[in-house]
């Protein structure tokens, strides 16, 4: 059997109700183009996204940027994930933009994690170098099976840091050294991902997808850029 891959699109804190409109009219028209038995394309939308994106494209995969640690409850503000999976498949959880603006910490994210799997939504655990084994190490043998990490070097991201994309190299590497301690369903690659790097990280055997940011906010960029591997 083919492995299966992950294309997982973070709009991050973007798009109005008719913005996401003007994207679906685009991916609809070219959806067929991109489709592959062997890949699953996300959309992590913020969450007043997740009730549009879900009504104007059903067949799509769709996923949370943040989980309450908590469920259900008392707990103003925040958006548990069985309230998360009425939309959503998947959920991008400590981000390294979370964990620098919003003060979530391995903690949190662990508990989210969990929030998650007991939702039957599939957990994206962002880390770094210097983060990967502490974030790791909250997580039980069963919850790390269901996991799919997101390696992404916070320099690598295109809005901040250096704007580079990691080198393959370094990707593998650092895959390499996850997948020896964890047994996890998977480990992504993610920062500056776009049409012309995308074939390096995703033809990689052990990096299971990509998760692009930037260029996944226009539709014909995101396709363009799912057609470039
Ligand atoms: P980028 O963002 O592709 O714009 O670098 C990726 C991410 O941080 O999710």
């Amino acid at each position: 059997m083919v492995p299966m891959k992950y294309i997982i699109g973070n709009w991050k804190s973007h798009k109005t109700s008719s913005e996401i409109q003007a994207w679906v009219e685009i991916w609809k028209l070219n959806k067929k183009s991109v489709q592959r038995e062997d890949l699953q394309v996300v959309i992590c939308a913020p969450l007043t996204g997740l009730p549009v994106l879900h009504e104007l494209v059903p067949d799509l995969r769709i996923g949370s940027q943040v989980l309450s640690p908590f469920g259900d409850g008392a707990y103003t503000g925040a958006v548990s994930a069985r309230l998360v999976k009425e939309y959503a498949q998947f959920a991008l959880l400590g981000h390294v933009e979370r964990r620098t603006y919003f003060g979530e910490t391995d903690l949190i994210v662990a508990q989210q994690v969990a929030q998650a799997i007991d939702n039957n939504l599939v957990p994206v655990v962002a880390v770094a170098d210097k983060n990967w084994g502490s974030q790791l190490a909250q997580l039980d043998r069963e919850q790390l099976a269901k996991t799919l990490v997101m390696y992404e070097p916070p320099e690598a991201i295109s809005t901040s840091g250096s704007g580079h994309a990691a080198d393959i190299q370094q990707v593998k590497e650092a895959v390499a050294l996850i997948q020896s301690e964890y047994k996890v369903k998977g480990v992504l690659y993610g920062g500056s991902v776009n049409a012309d790097n995308i074939a390096d990280y995703m033809n990689e055997p052990t990096i299971a997808g990509v998760v692009p940011g930037a260029a996944s906010l226009d539709a014909a960029t995101f396709i363009q850029l799912i057609l470039a591997y």
